[in-house]
């Protein structure tokens, strides 16, 4: 693919954006086919993904540009309702092209399933039966899906902990298993049912709830960047100013929990929208990044900001339980569209990169917070937006965004008033495009 830099892209209108991008990455219009007016969720896809369907709910679907990542150019595909994500997410991916872009990995895709193991007459005793019949558990959940195992992935390891639930000790089975480019739910939760009356047999005691965790500390993904003071000037403050407020923000949340949980929302606006638009579960992410964070007995920051020799420095890390292959990727027809403009990731790259986009949503934020605030520094953003839910099209959008920044006065009512003027000074006939 070519850059990811699309200069003026959000001035287009939408069929030229379209345009543009299969010129990017060198497609026919028709494999963009589903993006732009056509793009909704056929109705008997719906029907089939859910339980008394009635509809199908649009969300808008944008890119995310500018993203260097380990070298290499991508296309973000972003699904959210936030106005501001997107263009504030692509400002903080041009800001870090100035220090190389980001550096983003993530551990082989492995899973926990959970195995909960009742009435123990030893539950010590039980834990060595496990762990001595390892290789029959594994043999006994792979012989469940052979077709994973041939690809190289399947049950892995067995683990054993022993938690105290009121006054019992039970013995908690972790089945690890790598689930190559699947998110793996449905295969954990097969290899966790089937192997719970072996694992009865094994210890002489009653299997409970067999599931996978989405505490997916296995497989966690990061991001790094490093930033000169030069690219971060902005708002009429100097670079080193702006990095400093954002480390600062960043110390902040580090020291307290309420402010860490809107740092971490500020991270999430990123990773959900890349999960939402790759057809990922966006609530195991969620969940799985809160209850990393909350490991060391305090809920925690997902990223963390610091200056050094005229740098700031970023860094990101989180589980990601992603796949490119499964339910909904195969459900909603866009979802292989989206994926094919980001290069076909596989699930491991694709951890990365969202965990690249986790990190510069949060720089974006941060660097607002840390100079002008939050309301001024995507006041340029929201009013833009506005104009166009009031029905602003063409350079009236512009035009209407500056009128309410001039107001002071970022709302909808007084989009549609500032519109309606500019429409009545160009005759009634005349088109406001
Ligand atoms: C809003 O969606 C996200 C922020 O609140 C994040 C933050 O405070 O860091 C701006």
């Amino acid at each position: 693919m070519g850059s990811s830099r699309l200069p003026g892209f959000y001035k287009m209108k939408m069929a030229e954006r379209l345009r543009r991008l299969a010129e990017q990455l060198e497609l026919d219009s028709d494999d963009l086919d589903g993006l732009g007016e056509s793009a909704t969720l056929p109705l008997a896809n719906a029907d089939a993904m859910i339980e008394n369907a009635v509809g199908v709910l649009g969300m808008p679907v944008g890119v995310g540009l500018n993203f260097l990542i380990n070298g290499e150019d991508v296309l973000v595909p972003m699904a959210v309702e936030e106005p501001s994500v997107i263009a504030a997410v692509s400002l903080a991916a041009k800001i870090a092209r100035e220090g190389g872009g980001f550096t983003a990995g993530a551990d082989e895709p492995r899973m926990i399933g959970q195995v909960q193991v009742t009435e123990l007459a030893n539950p010590e005793a039980a834990r060595k039966a496990i762990l001595r019949e390892k290789e029959a558990i594994l043999a006994s959940a792979n012989a469940l899906h052979p077709a994973m195992k041939s690809r190289g992935g399947g049950a892995k390891d067995v683990q054993v902990r022993l938690v105290k639930v009121g006054e019992e000790t039970q013995a908690i089975v972790h089945l690890v298993v790598d689930t190559q480019e699947a998110m793996g739910a449905n295969l954990i939760n097969t290899m966790c049912e089937g192997v719970a009356p072996l694992i009865e047999r094994i210890t002489g005691g009653r299997v409970g709830l067999r599931i996978l965790s989405n505490l997916a500390d296995l497989r966690l993904a990061r991001a790094a960047c490093r930033i000169p003071f030069e690219a971060l000037a902005d708002f009429g403050f100097a670079g080193a100013e702006v990095a400093h407020g954002i480390a600062q923000a960043s110390r902040f949340a580090d020291a307290d929990p309420y402010r860490a949980c809107t740092h971490n929302k500020g991270v999430m606006n990123g990773v959900d929208a890349v999960a939402l638009a790759t057809g990922n579960d966006w609530r195991a992410i969620e969940a799985g990044a809160h209850a990393w964070c909350a490991r060391n007995g305090k809920y925690q920051p997902l990223t963390k900001w610091w200056v050094v020799d005229g740098h700031m420095h970023g860094s990101a890390e989180l589980p990601i339980q992603v796949g490119t292959v499964g339910g909904a990727v195969k459900a909603n027809p866009l979802i292989p569209v989206l994926l094919r403009m980001m290069g076909n990731p596989g699930a491991r790259k694709l951890a990365g990169i969202m965990a690249a986009v986790g990190l510069a949503q949060n720089m974006a934020a941060l660097r607002a917070l840390g100079t002008v605030g939050i309301q001024k520094g995507h006041m340029g953003l929201h009013a833009r937006n506005l104009a166009v839910s009031a029905g602003a099209k063409g350079s009236a959008v512009e035009e209407v965004a500056h009128a309410l920044i001039a107001a002071g006065e970022i709302k909808l009512h007084r989009a549609q008033e500032i519109l309606a003027k500019l429409v009545a000074s160009r005759g009634a006939s005349a088109e406001v495009t």
